[in-house]
């Protein structure tokens, strides 16, 4: 059946989300958007930051009202009223970076990927259960009010029996990004490509097959990869990422009975239409692409879920993060691709 109206979004009620106390290791460039997003959209504080150099830590303290820096994480997890961290490091400190915070005691939101792999990601899992603490992967866009629009929707049946799911996400970069260096587990998987899989995880469920292929960029790291898995019930995910070019960004599903169409970038915050197969029934979402000021929904849930006593996210289970990665190492293993962290250490 046609849905006659969008479903609502749901969202945590203000009253239910308690204020805590934040610190953030990693003042990089999403931290500053983390910060900003925060600072303009929630009641969350911030009260302490980390990173390398002092003079950065000082700056990204000032702009943004921070009490506490530190160059050193072990100090910052040693405050005693810090209830939360956020760690916004390149892909491969993830894993150290929150086993760390898990063991100082504070609840962690991670930025994606979780971790590198399955078997990082399962150890996190393991350190939370032990810890009894919130560990999280910051997949922003899960915590937006259009994906929970979507979700409803599928769970609504409102497409009816999903048959293809086809998104893109390219960007262009220049040569000295992070996303090139091997040392800092480049490659557009863990990126661009995160938020492909994962989506195609919250509508199909696990791949039961998983095709990849790629090509490699310049530098050693993987420049472009495209993916085909199929899930139960026949659905096919159609999926391609590159950090060669711009491509549209946009992800189109198309059930039996309807079809969805989310403008580029299909995860950030932005358009979709949905139509009926008979092309005589039309619904549109449409909301302003203010993107990072939505980084805040991800923080309020976090929040929220420490408000319910709760130590896995019911939106972004650990299960389900373990889930996109162990599905993005098939893929890296057809593919051929292994992080430098992967690699046995070397003999002499
Ligand atoms: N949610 C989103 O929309 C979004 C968008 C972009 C990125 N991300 C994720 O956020 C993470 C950080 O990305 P970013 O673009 O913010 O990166 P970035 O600007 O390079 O910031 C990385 C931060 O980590 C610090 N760092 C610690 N160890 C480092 C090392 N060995 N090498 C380089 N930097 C190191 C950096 O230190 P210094 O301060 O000393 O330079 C910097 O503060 C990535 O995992 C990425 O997937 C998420």
């Amino acid at each position: 059946m046609f849905p006659s109206a969008l479903p609502v979004p749901r969202l945590p009620e203000r009253k239910a989300i308690p204020s805590l106390r934040w610190g953030i290791i990693g003042p990089g460039w999403i931290a500053d958007h983390f910060a900003n997003a925060l600072k303009q959209h929630s009641d969350q504080q911030l009260i302490a930051v980390c990173g390398r150099r002092a003079e950065k830590v000082r700056a990204f303290a000032e702009r943004w009202d921070i009490a506490h820096t530190f160059t050193q994480a072990e100090d910052l997890l040693s405050l005693r009223d810090l209830d939360a961290v956020y760690i916004a490091t390149p892909h491969n400190h993830h894993f150290p970076d929150g086993m760390q915070a898990l063991r100082a005691g504070k609840h962690v939101l991670i930025e994606k990927p979780l971790a590198l792999n399955a078997a990082e990601a399962a150890a996190l899992q393991a350190a939370a259960r032990a810890a009894d603490r919130l560990c999280m992967e910051a997949m922003w866009c899960d915590f937006t009010p259009k994906y929970d629009v979507l979700r409803q929707l599928l769970a609504d049946g409102a497409l009816g029996d999903l048959h293809t799911l086809i998104a893109d996400h390219g960007e262009f970069f220049t040569a000295e990004h992070r996303i090139f260096n091997p040392e800092l587990a480049g490659g557009p998987m863990l990126d661009l490509g995160s938020y492909l899989v994962a989506f195609s995880i919250m509508i199909g469920g696990a791949p039961e097959t998983i095709i990849a292929r790629g090509e490699p960029a310049p530098g050693g790291v993987n420049g472009q990869t495209s993916m085909l898995f199929t899930h139960a019930q026949g659905l096919h995910s159609v999926l391609n990422t590159t950090l060669f070019s711009n491509t549209p960004g946009r992800a189109t599903l198309a059930g039996r009975d309807a079809t969805l169409v989310l403008d580029g970038q299909f995860y950030a915050p932005g358009n979709f239409t949905l139509t009926s197969s008979q092309g005589n029934h039309v619904l549109r979402w449409e909301e302003p692409a203010n993107r990072y000021s939505q980084l805040a929904h991800e923080a309020e849930h976090f929040a929220w879920c420490i408000g319910q006593g709760m130590t896995d996210s019911p939106i972004r289970s650990l299960a389900t993060s373990l889930l996109t990665l162990t599905t993005m190492d098939e893929a890296r293993r057809q593919m051929g691709i292994v992080f430098n962290e992967e690699r046995p250490p070397r003999t002499a």
